[in-house]
């Protein structure tokens, strides 16, 4: 099982679906969603996709292996999520198959993340992931379109995760996340 973990700085809770830049930068998530979880013509049953909303202290999990409904464009992406937020609550709830959300804190977050795998933070100036050991069960925790701020990199050292790069370049998460996927493919992982 491969997790991701992203952090959405900007995201207040409303989606216009004819603007989902000006959504909280909500597009940056649902590019992340795709690159995670799509193949071509086929999805990725082994990932868990997790977006932590930092400003709603929400936590959206979409468990790929349950998923109905989820298409590549990110229009339709965002309509499921609009579907999860509006129904926001202290307990989970599975707002449409395989997509489920609830309060929880940034910290409880990091202990759910925790407990499915190791952490491995993404940062450019992070080890190179080509020189490290990666076990089965992993989760990659990266930040939207902005840099993680400080208090939250506090929190992740101090879960214990280790800090990796995908190379020189500052790229979008997106993108990471697409090579990521790409590298454990490669070790058929
Ligand atoms: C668009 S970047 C964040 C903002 C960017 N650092 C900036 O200049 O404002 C999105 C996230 O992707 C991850 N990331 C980007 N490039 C990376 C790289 N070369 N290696 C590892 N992670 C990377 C980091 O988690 C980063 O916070």
């Amino acid at each position: 099982m491969r997790a991701y973990l992203v952090v959405s700085h900007k995201f207040q809770g409303e989606i216009n679906l004819n603007d989902l830049p000006g959504s909280g930068r909500i597009d940056v998530i649902c590019r992340g969603i795709n690159a995670a979880i799509f193949l071509s013509h086929a999805i990725r049953k082994d990932v868990i996709f997790l977006a932590y909303f930092s400003k709603l202290n929400a936590l959206l999990k979409i468990d790929a292996s349950r998923v109905r409904y989820l298409n590549p464009d990110e229009r339709s992406t965002a309509a499921l999520i609009r579907n999860a937020v509006i129904k926001l609550s202290d307990h989970e709830v599975q707002t449409s198959p395989g997509f489920f959300i609830k309060k929880v804190t940034f910290t409880e977050t990091l202990q759910e993340a925790g407990s499915l795998g190791k952490l491995l933070y993404l940062r450019e100036d992070g080890k190179d992931i080509q020189s490290i050991s990666i076990p089965k069960n992993v989760v990659f925790i990266l930040s939207d379109n902005v840099n993680m701020r400080e208090e939250e990199e506090k929190e992740i050292y101090d879960g214990g995760a280790e800090v990796i790069s995908v190379g020189p370049q500052s790229l979008l998460s997106s993108h990471v996340i697409a090579i990521v996927n790409n590298e454990l493919d490669r070790r058929e992982l």
